[in-house]
């Protein structure tokens, strides 16, 4: 913070007095002097930024199920604070594809009761919450790299790194 010592004038009538017989003229004002102290708000970022601590992110690849013309298979990026947000929530954020047709008009919002959100975990498993109730009931079947998007966590708060998402493994054109 600085200060500083400004000094106003404050007009004050003075109104009119017979003096030895003379007449003052009432709207003349004489300004009297007074001290006022001021004190400014400074936005130094050396002084007054608290200590930021760095939340560690995760780092997210999402590759498409279907190759484009050129052979190679389409990459969608996207980080996240780790421990924050749902994959499914990334990916809707990211605006990158997550349902099959199917679930693009029945799915059931994240709430886990229609398991049409399902990823692959290609790699960075380790960086993710492990396989919900939910999950174990909807995938009981499948590989145990499948996940539903609405129930994976991605990342714990503490740890960063990157996960490999495959989307849409069901639909994956090998
Ligand atoms: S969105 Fe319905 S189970 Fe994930």
């Amino acid at each position: 913070m600085a200060s500083l010592n400004l000094t106003s004038i404050t007009p004050q009538p003075t109104g009119f007095t017979w003096n030895n017989n003379s007449y003052r003229n009432p709207t003349i004002f004489i300004p009297r002097k007074r001290h006022v102290s001021v004190t400014l708000a400074t936005s130094s970022p050396e002084t007054n930024s608290p200590t930021t601590t760095e939340k560690p992110e995760i780092e997210l690849e999402f590759i498409g199920p279907n190759p484009g013309n050129d052979g190679s298979y389409p990459v969608d990026k996207a980080k996240a604070i780790s421990g924050e947000k749902l994959l499914r929530n990334i990916m809707l954020d990211n605006k990158i594809e997550l349902y099959a047709a199917y679930g693009k008009v029945m799915n059931c919002g994240g709430g886990g009761s229609c398991g049409t959100c399902i990823v692959e975990i290609v790699d960075g498993k380790d960086l993710l919450n492990e396989r919900t109730n939910t999950e174990r009931r909807y995938l009981k079947k499948k590989p145990e790299s499948w996940r539903l998007a609405c129930q994976t966590i991605v990342g714990n708060k503490e740890n960063s790194g990157k996960v490999v998402v495959q989307r849409l493994p069901q639909w994956k054109n090998a």
